[in-house]
This record gives C-alpha cells, sequence and structure tokens, in this order.
C-alpha cells in the first residue's frame, strides 16, 4: 500500500518550484482554475507557467491522494500485476506517473500524453532529477487523435481527464485507451454524481469489451446502486501551510473525493466485497453498506459475535473486505 502523501522526491521539486510565487497570486490563479471547473469547464484556462504552479500547487495533492488509493485498490486485487511500462493519459504535471512509480516498482517505463503545453513542460521539469521518471516521455497533443500512434503500455491511467471531454470523445478515448492497455487500465474522476455516471458509462462499456473489474466492484454485472445513490470514496491527506494560505483553510488536512475503476484483461485472482460508506460503529452493532458480488447489501455485525464484531470495526470507507472476513 503506497501513502496518500507526495513522494518525498516530487515535494522538494514542487517546493523548489514554489520560491518566491506569492500565495496570493496562487490563490487567485487556481480560484479561477476552480471556477472554470467547477461550471464544468476544463484545463484551457491554465495558461501560463503561473497558472500550471497555482493548479499543481492546488490540486496535484489531492489528486495523487486519489491515484494512490485507487492504485492501491488494484494491487490488493491484483498482487500479481508487475506493469513495466505505464501510459498516463492526460498526465497533466504527471500526478499519476509519481503514484504509478510508488505503487509499481516493476514500472520502468512513463509515457505522459497531454494537450497543454503548459502543464507538459511543468511535468517535464518536475521528473527532471526523479529517481525513477527522469527519462519519461511526454508527447503533446491531443489525446482522442494521438493515441492510434502510441503503442501498448502493460497500464494506462486516465486521471481526472475524461471529464473534459464531450460525451463522444469519452466513448472514443475510452475505447482507444483499452486498445493500448495491455493488462490493466485504471480511471480516475472527482467523486461526483456525474464523476460516478462517466465511470460507469466506460466501465460498461469495457466489459462488454471483455474487461474484467479489479475494483472497486467485486462483479462485472450492472451497477446495483440505484439514483439517487451513486458510488464514490474519500481519501484524507495532509493539507501543507501553502495549501492552507492558498485555500484559506483551517484544517491541516483535506479530503478528496473520487471515484475510480480499474479494469484488467484477465479475471482478478480474488474478489472482495466494498465498503460503499463510513459505517456506523453502534454499541450493540455496526451497521454498514456493502457492495457484494450478489448486490448491494447492508450488512449488520452484532457485537455479540465478538471475531466478526472487532474484525468489522476496522472497516472503512472504500475497503475491500476479502471473503474469509
Ligand atoms: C484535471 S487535469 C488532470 C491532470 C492529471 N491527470 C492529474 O490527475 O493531476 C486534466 C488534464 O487532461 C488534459 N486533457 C484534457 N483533454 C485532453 C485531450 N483531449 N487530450 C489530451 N489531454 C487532454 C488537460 O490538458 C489536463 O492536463
Amino acid at each position: 500500500m503506497i501513502s496518500p502523501t507526495l513522494p518525498a522526491e516530487l515535494r522538494a521539486a514542487l517546493d523548489a518550484r514554489l520560491q518566491g510565487f506569492s500565495r496570493t497570486e496562487a490563490a487567485q490563479r487556481s480560484q479561477k482554475i476552480s471556477t472554470t471547473y467547477r461550471a464544468g469547464g476544463g484545463s484551457g484556462t491554465i495558461k501560463s507557467e503561473a497558472d500550471a504552479l497555482a493548479y499543481a500547487l492546488a490540486r496535484m495533492p489531492a489528486t495523487y491522494a486519489a491515484v494512490a488509493a485507487s492504485l492501491n485498490a488494484l494491487t490488493e486485487i491484483a498482487p500479481d500485476l508487475a506493469p513495466e511500462t505505464l501510459l498516463d493519459v492526460g498526465a497533466g504535471p504527471g500526478t499519476a506517473s509519481w503514484a504509478a512509480a510508488e505503487a509499481f516498482p516493476s514500472l520502468q517505463d512513463f509515457t505522459l500524453l497531454d494537450a497543454n503545453a503548459t502543464l507538459s513542460r511543468l511535468a517535464l521539469e518536475l521528473a527532471r532529477d526523479s529517481t525513477r521518471l527522469a527519462e519519461c516521455r511526454y508527447l503533446p497533443g491531443d489525446a482522442s487523435g494521438n493515441l492510434a500512434e502510441v503503442s501498448q503500455a502493460d497500464l494506462v491511467i486516465a486521471s481526472y481527464i475524461i471529464g473534459e471531454l464531450s460525451e463522444a470523445d469519452q466513448r472514443k478515448l475510452t475505447e482507444a485507451m483499452w486498445a493500448k492497455a495491455r493488462h490493466a487500465l485504471v480511471a480516475i474522476e472527482p467523486g461526483t454524481s456525474a464523476g460516478y455516471a462517466r465511470i460507469l458509462a466506460l466501465r460498461e462499456q469495457l466489459i462488454a469489451a471483455g474487461g474484467y473489474v479489479a475494483a472497486p466492484c467485486p462483479h462485472e454485472r450492472t451497477c446495483p446502486l440505484i439514483a439517487p445513490d451513486w458510488c464514490h470514496f474519500s481519501q484524507r491527506l495532509p493539507r501543507s501551510q501553502a495549501h492552507r494560505q492558498i485555500k484559506g483553510a483551517e484544517v491541516p488536512f483535506e479530503d478528496e473525493r473520487f471515484i475510480y475503476v480499474a479494469l484488467t484483461r484477465t479475471p482478478p485472482a480474488s474478489r472482495a466485497a466494498r465498503v460503499l460508506a463510513p459505517p456506523d460503529i453502534g454499541k450493540a452493532e455496526i451497521a454498514a453498506k456493502l457492495c457484494t458480488e450478489a448486490g448491494v447489501a447492508p450488512v449488520k455485525v452484532p457485537r455479540r459475535d465478538k471475531a466478526a464484531y472487532a474484525s468489522a470495526r476496522r472497516w472503512r470507507w472504500g475497503d475491500a473486505i476479502m471473503s474469509e472476513s
């Protein structure tokens, strides 16, 4: 399991670039970028080096934490997965590549693809002195058009990019990414109902194309959740002083809500029920909402069942519950 916190090399590279960068300016720029995202816009507002830095300062820690949690879920279900090559689609500042390098010591070859030249430059600068990513390849241009030219990779990651495309382009990109994924594909989106809908569409499309779901779902059936219910998870991460300053936040942590799906070409060796919400730990029993192979089940574990209760006390939102427990 990898930590949700940025690796030391990445933090140092980011801190070096943030030296002398006014926090007021960073706050204004990141505010503008967030407003665009909330209004349904994309990364098009990230134009200057200062915009890219402000974006990285504001968003890289949280997206890193979400990717780390998603990759942890994948490695838990597919412990034998040892990708050597990675394709990071819509890589931005390279966040997912850094997380994948931590999650998979086997990775040797990193290809980052992005349409935004400013973010790409920052990604290359951040990676320059990295032990693992210094030799990474950066491909410019539109992912939907460019993927045909790219070699297959053992693992393909699409972190917070799908929402920037039209529905028709999302389908095209999904197909193209799957064609490039030799062993696995992981897609991560914001943990909103719209993000869930996009992940669900990708999941259905790729199951129809022969993919298996390694995580979070323990099955390939239609998602059993009924609207307005939707699936998402939350990852807590430490908030740096600089992040507190630009966000005007008091607490020393942030909670990133996200949704993901990890698909593999071969069936996962094991299946695990997934905790879909924070369990309610009562005096008499623990009540939890689990997604199981049979559907979504509200589970109650009574205190008198000592071993099961002790085990259920450790359940956290997003955890995989292996069948023996
Ligand atoms: C929200 S950022 C996420 C960046 C990075 N994956 C992360 O998790 O931090 C979305 C990225 O997708 C890129 N992007 C959006 N549409 C794209 C397209 N059609 N082709 C290539 N990149 C695209 C943007 O330039 C931006 O860098």
